[in-house]
């Protein structure tokens, strides 16, 4: 029998399946979920109705929204078994932490393997509202904080960062907050999104989806990006010169390094995502009164574009974006997960309703068949 061969290494531009929920053209740089384009819901839609519209394929009205919000609200709190777990893991990286308590919310929801329709759709609003709190908690305890409870007057953008930070956000905080998780919400077949339905398709449940969609987020090719960001800025310097930064940055390429933030498989112009977060990092950074992260940042994209030819990407500016709004670096990642949580468990959802099992085939380049075994003492 004769396979095809993806001849292109990492499956680039290799169509595996049919979705109706993210349209993507990057010669063109658009972006658009459920054919809302990314512009329009950056500046209208809250992440609420971006989950609906991922969910259900079309924009909540007013009551429908409502529904939505009261269940998201009503699953914030997280069981005392799971807190226990939290408090009980060693210092370790906050991704690591969020992919053995997402694993562990399982153990204590007992619709975790209702497999019907209406079931896997309510695990995903559980999960969703869940993993905010599962961040915001595990950072706080991290940093040697107390627990805060969720306030349900509070949308899912200002909620996390109250229950992180222990203030109330400004209005000014909230809506970049919930902006940038508009932004990450979904994001066509990324790599977490294909690892989720590649585990949904086995027919296995939500929250196993889930754990292996935060196992390939971590990645630095993937969210791991934005963090690495950050610490490239943390390590260049709030006092360097621009000589200084384009020295870095030449340095870096020239040992053949990638700089964290640039690049990407699908756009060929600016990232869509990219150009929002740069002027909230830059309004952000202005109200907190020091520009200097996105002059840095700037300097640097400017470097890059001189030297590779590369665009920023979505990661670039969330890092000085969520620096400013005085989210601790090592939380930037699980952040995506809080929004890209709603992208994955559309296309669970997505799979599950239209599914066969996900199983390619490999080119196989190993020894020649047949080899004669050789038995262990004559080897
Ligand atoms: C996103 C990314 C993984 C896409 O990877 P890809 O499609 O497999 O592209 P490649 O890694 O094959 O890169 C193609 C070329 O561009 C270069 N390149 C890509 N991204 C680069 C970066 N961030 N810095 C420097 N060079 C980069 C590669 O070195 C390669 O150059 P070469 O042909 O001279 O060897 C890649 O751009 C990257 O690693 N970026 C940095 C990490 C990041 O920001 N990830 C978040 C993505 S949203």
């Amino acid at each position: 029998m004769t396979l095809d061969t993806a001849t292109k290494a990492g499956l680039e531009d290799v169509v595996v399946a049919t979705s109706s929920i993210c349209y993507l053209d990057g010669r063109r740089g658009v972006l658009a979920y459920r054919g809302y384009d990314i512009h329009d819901l950056a500046e209208h839609a809250t992440f609420e109705e971006v989950c609906y519209l991922l969910w259900h394929g079309r924009l909540p009205n007013r009551a429908e929204l409502g529904e939505l919000q009261s269940q998201l609200v009503t699953s914030r709190r997280l069981p005392e078994g799971v807190l226990r777990l939290l408090r009980s893991l060693p210092p370790s990286n906050a991704m690591d932490a969020l992919r053995t308590v997402v694993s562990a919310l399982s153990h204590f929801d007992s619709g975790a393997n209702d497999m019907s329709p209406v079931g896997r759709y309510r695990t995903s609003v559980a999960m969703t509202a869940q993993l905010g709190s599962v961040v915001a908690i595990s950072a706080r305890i991290a940093a040697g904080g107390g627990v805060i409870d969720p306030d349900p007057a509070l949308s899912h953008a200002a909620n996390f960062l109250y229950m992180l930070t222990g203030k109330r956000p400004s209005q000014l905080e909230a809506r970049a907050l919930d902006v940038a998780l508009v932004l990450h919400a979904d994001h066509e077949f990324n790599a977490s999104t294909f690892a989720a339905r590649v585990c949904a398709a086995t027919l296995t449940d939500v929250h196993s989806a889930m754990v292996a969609a935060i196992g390939a987020l971590k990645g630095p090719l993937h969210g791991g990006a934005n963090a690495d960001v950050m610490n490239l800025l943390l390590g260049v310097g709030q006092d360097a010169t621009d000589e200084k930064i384009e020295e870095t940055i030449r340095a870096r390429l020239g040992r053949k390094e990638k700089i964290p933030g640039f690049g990407h498989r699908v756009y060929r112009t600016e990232d869509p995502r990219a150009t929002h977060l740069r002027r909230m990092s830059e309004e952000l950074c202005r109200r907190t009164g020091n520009l200097r992260w996105f002059e840095i940042s700037q300097k640097i994209e400017q470097v890059v574009k001189a030297q590779k030819n590369l665009n920023a990407n979505v990661d670039f500016y969330s890092a000085t974006t969520y620096y400013a709004l005085g989210i601790p670096v090592d939380v930037f990642t699980p952040v995506f997960a809080v929004s890209r949580i709603s992208g994955w468990t559309a296309h669970v959802l997505e799979q599950y309703a239209n599914n066969r099992l996900i199983r390619p085939r490999a080119e196989y380049t190993g020894p020649q068949y047949p080899q004669t075994y050789i038995p262990l003492d004559r080897r």
